[in-house]
């Protein structure tokens, strides 16, 4: 895939009172698009059945039901990465459609060819940003359980602004889980875990709070990564109060 093809998914969608687009702070930053040929050979083989293309968003009539091929409760990851968590815990969750929201190309290229080795046909990827997913596409208690597995840390002072999980996206989310659906996430940042706790928290339609490592939870490069220098694992999870 040439370098230019990959896009800041749906930013600069908003405008200003004055009809300028609004300068937006996004969670992510573009990265390499380049595929390795493992990536390539698995993209060739599985994009088609399981990626939903960015523009398939822009129409009007979109399905997410169509794109699954049934009707059947939703769980969404987001931040898929390259697929680990999403492969393992799709497999065993066979009547669950899961959604899985990631920017980063090269990545679901890798996850399409994890979850074609666990045999998981129920995961369908989408590249557009997680925000305007939520915002856009998925409808005021759709969602049945919501993963958030090592969201990018944003550590640097000056970056902070980034964190996805933040009061507004908090509330984003919490009004798109079903009522006692699930929030599952987890960091290896300390101080983004205690950001995590304050604002979901805060947030008056969840409940919940530190968790023990959720076991069925696969460690993913980001968790190796974090183990590996030291830092420590929080597992969060919350439910949908009324
Ligand atoms: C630190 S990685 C973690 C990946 C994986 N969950 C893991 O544990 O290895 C965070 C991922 O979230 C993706 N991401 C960040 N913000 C996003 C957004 N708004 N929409 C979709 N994906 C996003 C990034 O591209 C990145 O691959």
């Amino acid at each position: 895939m040439a370098e230019d093809r990959v896009r800041p998914a749906r930013p600069h969608h908003k405008l200003t009172d004055d009809g300028r687009p609004m300068r937006e702070v996004l969670s992510y930053s573009r990265r390499g698009s380049r595929f390795t040929p493992r990536q390539a050979a698995a993209w060739e083989a599985h994009h088609e059945r399981w990626v939903i293309p960015d523009e398939a968003v822009d129409d009007p009539g979109f399905s997410l039901a169509s794109w699954f091929g049934r009707e059947a409760p939703l769980v969404v990851e987001i931040g898929s990465g390259i697929g680990e968590a999403t492969a393992a815990l799709a497999a065993t969750r066979p009547s669950y459609d899961v959604l899985a929201l990631e920017v980063w190309v090269p990545g679901v290229a890798d996850a399409l060819g994890r979850v074609a080795e666990a045999g998981a046909a129920n995961v369908r990827f989408c590249s557009v940003d997680a925000v305007w997913v939520l915002e856009h596409l998925l409808g005021e208690g759709q969602v049945a359980e919501l993963w958030t597995f090592f969201p990018d840390p944003w550590h640097k002072k000056r970056h902070l602004k980034r964190r996805l999980v933040d009061a507004p996206f908090a509330h984003l989310a919490a009004t798109r889980l079903a009522p006692g659906a699930l929030w599952r996430l987890a960091t290896d940042w300390a101080d983004y875990a205690a950001q995590m706790e304050a604002v979901l928290g805060a947030e008056p339609l969840l409940e919940g709070g530190v968790v023990p490592r959720w076991e069925e939870r696969p460690v993913t490069r980001f968790e190796r990564k974090g183990l590996a220098a030291d830092r420590e694992i929080t597992d969060l999870a919350y439910r949908r109060v009324g």
